[in-house]
């Protein structure tokens, strides 16, 4: 029984990357249901694997694992990929590990000198307490929010995201993800200070970051005495004037979701423009894993972003309910098939392989000549993310 739906969904993967066609509903949600089974069995792996108190990040050159303290900016992303699986398989054992692990995140609540706040925390203690309600995380977040907002500036209206390079005062379209946990902050707490500064960051951000066809800069550096803009630039990106995806897609889901928390339609209209732009894209491969940036000169033989398509995927799914129901059947089926390839055998691994990482081929930083080609923490976690948003919302919307 097993060998026969492992074949049909071979069939599947085979049919969805040589003719494009669709997976039907079925085809998907049996293939959804495979891919968290085998994340869990994956993730047992690392788990067992896994040496104590720190995080799971990438691949070394040598092939080793290449791990995290609990300070790098992805630390967040494994327990918070435990948390998933537990709401998945109902297992104690991946509770447990979330638990464990993201004690070793309490130090970054008081962190100042980071804007990553929101994936540290809200990823995993997040969470946490959408599953299990535990009260002593409702403190843990709410100390991380107020050490995110001492970084908003006022003469900018934003938050200022590194502390490091050659900037006076850099904010990033990643920035955009660590707005979720203001929006949480201002529900749980009653106090508005936290989602107006996510809004002013918002808005901020789609005057300055975005060009006119809504694709956006990675780096907008600010004065940080006047508020006006000093440069555009890139960090990870082929250039400054290219399209970096993984930036894309922090775009695409940083304005979805502020439209969920704050109904405004300005964010809609944002979120829904950036899809488009990546969606009807020239050099958006026929299986929606983009290329590490839509202008990178090697393309068709750049290398691809896996995580770039997890975070597109997991917003497109949620894009899709927000929207009329022409766009609704686009987003959300451009989000099951990007779904799809990443679940296919291209980029899913085998069991026990891939440093038991679920996902192969993301690229952290072409440019920085780091991570690249590898599995990354954050493409499993949106990925797990995307297969639960797929599950629970097909025939749902
Ligand atoms: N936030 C850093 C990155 O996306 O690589």
């Amino acid at each position: 029984m097993k060998s026969k739906i492992v074949f049909l969904l071979l069939m599947a993967w085979g049919a969805a990357a040589h003719a494009q066609t669709k997976l039907s509903t079925r085809q998907m949600k049996a293939l959804v249901n495979e891919s968290l089974r085998f994340s869990a069995t994956q993730y047992k792996h690392m788990m067992q694997a896994l040496p104590d108190s720190v995080f799971p990040r990438a691949t070394n050159k040598d092939g080793s694992l290449m791990t995290a303290k609990y300070n790098w900016w992805t630390a967040g992303f494994y327990p918070g990929s435990c948390w998933y699986l537990y709401e998945y398989t109902k297992d104690p054992a991946f509770k447990q590990e979330a638990e464990k692990r993201q004690q070793y995140l309490l130090p970054d609540q008081y962190r100042t000198n980071t804007h990553d706040l929101g994936f540290l925390m809200y990823c995993s203690f997040g969470n946490g307490l959408r599953l299990i309600g535990t009260p002593a995380y409702n403190d843990v977040l709410m100390t991380s929010s107020r050490s995110l907002i001492t970084r908003y500036k006022p003469t900018i209206k934003a938050i200022r995201s590194w502390d490091h390079g050659r900037w006076q005062c850099p904010v990033i379209i990643d920035n955009m993800m660590n707005l979720e946990m203001l929006a949480w902050a201002t529900r749980h707490s009653g106090d508005s200070t936290f989602i107006k500064i996510a809004i002013d960051h918002a808005n901020t951000t789609i005057k300055n970051h975005f060009r006119e066809d809504y694709s956006s800069y990675h780096v907008v550096d600010y004065d940080t005495a006047t508020g006006q803009v000093l440069a555009k630039k890139t960090h990870q990106g082929h250039s400054d004037a290219s399209a970096w995806s993984r930036g894309q897609a922090w775009g695409l889901y940083g304005y979805t979701m502020m439209y969920r928390e704050t109904k405004d339609k300005k964010y809609l209209d944002q979120a829904r423009h950036i899809a488009d732009y990546m969606l009807n894209h020239p050099r958006m491969p026929k299986d929606l894993v983009p290329y590490y940036d839509y202008d990178a000169p090697e393309i068709p033989n750049a290398i691809r972003d896996a995580s770039a398509a997890a975070v597109m995927s997991s917003a497109l799914l949620e894009l899709s309910r927000y929207t009329n129901k022409q766009e609704r059947k686009r987003y959300w089926n451009a989000g099951a098939d990007a779904l799809a390839s990443l679940a296919g055998p291209a980029y899913r691994a085998k069991e026990g392989e891939n440093n038991n990482f679920i996902l192969m081929h993301s690229t952290g930083s072409m440019p920085g000549k780091s991570e690249i080609d590898v599995p990354l923490s954050y493409a499993d976690y949106y990925f797990l993310e995307a297969l639960l948003r797929y599950k629970n919302w097909a025939g749902k919307r």
